[in-house]
């Protein structure tokens, strides 16, 4: 690996409304090295890739971007490319009703006279596909495929544009630890052939794995760079620079104060959407009791979501049958709405299709299913609401300058604590969570797993659906197991382990 530098970053400050997002900010990228980035939710990570790759045009930061020694003066995204900057952002930007192919040469494809030879780029998308391992034909409509192949195929969007530096920006969030294994295995195969790559993680582990350097940022700064190859590098020396403290456990100690029964579910299957004799959830029967917190472990696709949602009155599937008891009598949901009347939250693990409304500002998300608790004769008392959104801003430590500020200003790990405030807010007495700390730090995990204790504390049921065993051994007084639609079977507190829900899931 040369020494020779891809990419420098000398003293950028990048200012928004009421918040220094980047502060004073240095680091350099060394040509052929995948570079990791971590750092807590609002310390900066994304503004900083926004910077580099022209999201944040020249002019509106201070400070210098050097690509291969030359200060670099993007307007736009486009010019970050022409030099051979790709970046895939944390929320996926292909277009949904587009091919494969399509999309991959979508707004870059090169034209004779003007004219695009579709045939032609079929034939080279081809090339590129099987170098990221897709073997799913180019033509297949992108919104048919899951998360992980619609990221391989940006990639190889970016590698069909001569990509020299890819920017990753919590790649595996929402994939599962085999299509996250996946893309790592790629990222460093493309590092072989002489692709420079930044990694934005939470998961430590990933970043250990891969990445040749470190760095750490906190509150918009670049506290320190660790090289993997000549230091002995730790997840918990990484957590300090993070989070500027030790931290000591990742789970909070609780003493599980477990009642009767509550809520129980007989029977349920969902038949899926297009085929309607295939069942999606299978025969699936669980209860939760009072005071409990119920794990829901399975590999995706398992029925977890599916099984959840069609409970929640979400209409999910063709139909769905069986039968949900709440306090021993008979419920049924006829929208989420009704559910939430009747006590029953659900936090969706997609944030931005099911959760959040980007374009209102952060009171407004937070109260939106609240709003009768928040009224009198009708009329949304501001007062209310206000104390509200401040008692959950200051609680799950939002980080945002006000409760004014628009969400899709919010970092990602911000947004998610939004949608949580808000069902919170709506005191369910069930409150179903489906992946609660995807995209979130270290430090706010801890805060959102203290929030989930003191709730089945105050005797308030939790379903948590999670991909991460860790999470469900360290938080679940049972944790069922599905695969395939069914319940594989159930755990108890103590007796699970990650071996023996793995070997459950496949039985
Ligand atoms: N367009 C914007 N307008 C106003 N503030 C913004 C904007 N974009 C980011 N910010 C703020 O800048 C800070 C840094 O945000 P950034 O998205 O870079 O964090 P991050 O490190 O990527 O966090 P996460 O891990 O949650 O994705 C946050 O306080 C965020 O609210
Ligand atoms: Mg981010």
């Amino acid at each position: 690996m040369s020494n020779e530098n891809i990419l420098e970053v000398q003293h950028v400050t990048k200012e928004f409304p009421g918040v220094r997002a980047l502060d004073d900010v240095s680091f350099q990228i060394r040509t052929g090295e995948i570079h990791g980035i971590c750092g807590e939710n609002g310390a900066g990570k994304s503004t900083l890739m926004g910077v580099i790759s022209g999201v944040h045009p020249i002019g509106s930061y201070e400070g210098t971007v050097l690509v291969h020694g030359q200060e670099a003066h993007f307007r736009s995204v486009r010019d970050s490319e022409k030099v051979g900057l790709a970046i895939m952002h944390q929320e996926l930007a292909l277009s949904p009703y587009l091919s494969i192919y399509e999309n991959m040469f979508l707004g870059h494809a090169k034209t004779t006279l003007g004219i695009l030879d579709w045939d032609d780029l079929l034939e080279q998308s081809r090339g590129y596909l099987k170098r990221v391992g897709l073997t799913d034909p180019p033509e297949t409509i992108v919104s048919k495929m899951g998360v992980g192949k619609q990221q391989l195929v940006e990639i190889a969007r970016a590698l069909s544009k001569q990509t020299k530096l890819l920017i990753l920006d919590e790649p595996t969030a929402s994939l599962n630890d085999e299509e996250s294994e996946q893309l790592l295995d790629l990222i460093m195969e493309l590092k072989n052939e002489g692709l420079t790559c930044i990694l934005i993680s939470h998961k430590l582990n990933e970043v250990l794995r891969v990445a040749d350097r470190i760095t750490v940022m906190r509150d918009g700064k670049s506290i320190r760079t660790y090289d993997a190859h000549t230091e002995d590098v730790t997840r918990s020396m990484l957590i300090k620079d993070m989070v500027g403290r030790e931290m000591n456990a990742l789970y909070p100690e609780k003493t599980p104060n477990i009642g009767d029964p509550v809520f129980e579910v007989k029977n349920w299957s969902v038949y899926h959407p297009e085929y309607h004799d295939k069942k999606v959830v299978d025969d699936a029967s669980f209860f939760v009791r009072r005071g409990e917190i119920l794990g829901f472990c399975g590999p995706m696709g398992a029925g977890r979501t599916e099984l959840m949602m069609s409970i929640f009155g979400k209409s999910y599937g063709s139909r769905s049958e069986g039968t949900a008891y709440l306090h021993g009598e008979e419920i049924h949901f006829a929208s989420p709405h009704d559910a939430i009347k009747k006590g029953v939250g659900y936090v969706s693990e997609d944030r931005k299709s099911l959760g959040l409304i980007l374009i209102q500002d952060v009171k407004t998300n937070i109260s939106n299913s609240s709003l009768p608790m928040l009224s009198r004769w009708g009329v949304v008392d501001d007062d209310r609401e206000i104390q509200a959104a401040e008692h959950y801003r200051r609680s799950l430590n939002i980080k945002t300058p006000s409760i004014t500020q628009l969400v899709r200003n919010l970092s990602g790990g911000n947004q998610q604590k939004v949608v949580l405030s808000r069902s919170l807010l709506a005191e369910p007495e069930i409150f179903i969570v489906d992946e609660p700390t995807r995209g979130i730090d270290v430090g706010a995990k801890y805060e959102i797993y203290t929030i989930l204790n003191d709730l089945a504390a105050q005797g308030k049921s939790i379903v948590m659906i999670t991909s991460e065993l860790p999470e469900a051994i360290g938080m679940a007084d049972r944790i069922y197991v599905m695969n395939e639609g069914k319940i594989k079977g159930v755990l108890d507190r103590g007796e699970a382990t990650q071996e023996g829900i793995m070997h459950m899931a496949l039985s």
